[in-house]
């Protein structure tokens, strides 16, 4: 069983509009609601490839219940942790070209007794779980230091932490050892304080990151692929994409194809991969099911390609 920890999950409402005219009435032609937050987005891949996941949220007001029912017709086991606050309800707007426009709300503050609830709801769970994937911002409320208390508990209770965050968040829990880390190239260039141009230069950062605690790091580099450095070595993994059509989503994809396969060596490297490439190629934050992967197009090396310039370095 995979669990995961989404500290300010959402409603996702998408409104497919003719055209986005500023200062008018706009009519949407088709509208849609969906269960969001990047530990939600695991879980809903987790449970797109068959298996068992617990999803741990704080939950409140109608929208918190709505959200609950949906993890559930997704397959999902929704652990709500109840909150005064309302869930928040992020609104996406799709031009017919495909251009996104977002606008995400803050979500509600947690109380101090709140945040020690959600603490809890993991801890009661974290037995029967292989991983803990513990992903996303923190809302109001959290210090920057909750995911590393988190990682402390459950490396106490022995289970297996992947952290998904990045900023003061991510560097604060890197001290207690998170067993695997993913960060995108932007967060990787944030945690160490300097532009990554290359993929060396990101082999390097990654190096850096477990120098300073993190077990493992699992770092995804957008359309070059991806990178993991653990005990065992270095690899790198890329794959061809034909078309992308929303990269909404790909990381979270990529990380539960890690955790599935395993959550350790080249092959779930190549899993990962296998989930960013699919990922891409689906509408929206569509998570791929097995139909949708092929893991014959992922190109595996063991030889990181060091000179190799990123398509999209990060500043
Ligand atoms: N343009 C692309 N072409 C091919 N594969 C892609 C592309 N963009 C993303 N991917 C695949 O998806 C993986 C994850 O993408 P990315 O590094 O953008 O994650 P992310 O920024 O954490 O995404 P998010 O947080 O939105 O889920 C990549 O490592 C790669 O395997
Ligand atoms: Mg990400």
């Amino acid at each position: 069983m995979i669990l995961t920890v989404t500290p300010n999950p959402s409603l996702d409402r998408t409104y497919e509009l003719p055209d986005l005219v500023r200062g008018t009435v706009l009519r949407a032609t088709a509208d849609r609601v969906d269960p969001g937050g990047k530990g939600v987005n695991v879980s809903r891949a987790v449970a797109a490839a068959g298996h068992r996941t617990v999803a741990v949220a704080p939950m409140g007001g109608p929208e918190g219940a709505l959200l609950a029912r949906l993890l559930g017709e997704h397959g999902i086991e929704a652990a709500g942790v109840p909150v005064t606050g309302s869930t928040r309800i992020n609104v996406t707007l799709v031009e017919p070209d495909s251009t996104l426009t977002k606008i995400n709300a803050t979500g509600p503050e947690l109380s101090a007794a709140e945040a020690e609830d959600v603490l809890e709801a993991v801890r009661t769970r974290s037995a029967s779980a292989d991983w803990i994937a513990c992903c996303g911002s923190l809302p109001r409320g959290l210090p920057p230091q909750w995911y590393a208390e988190l990682v402390a508990r459950s490396h106490r209770a022995g289970a297996r932490i992947a952290l998904d965050t990045s900023g003061a968040a991510l560097t604060a829990a890197l001290r207690e050892g998170p067993d695997v880390i993913k960060p995108n190239a932007q967060e990787l260039a944030e945690a160490v304080g300097r532009p990554l141009a290359t993929v060396g230069d990101a082999l390097k950062a990654a190096e850096e990151l477990r120098e300073r605690g993190a077990g493992a790091v699992l770092a995804s580099l957008g359309a070059d692929g991806q990178l993991l450095v653990e005990a065992s070595g270095a690899y790198f993994a890329t794959a061809r994409v034909a078309t992308v059509r929303s990269n909404v989503g790909a990381g979270d994809a990529s990380l539960a194809g890690f955790l599935t396969a395993g959550g350790q060596g080249p092959g779930a490297l190549v899993s990962a991969v296998a989930h960013g490439a699919a990922a891409v190629q689906l509408a929206g934050s569509l998570m791929p099911t097995p139909a949708d992967l092929d893991p014959s197009a992922v190109a595996l090396s063991t030889d990181v390609p060091r000179d190799r310039p990123l398509t999209e370095p990060a500043p």
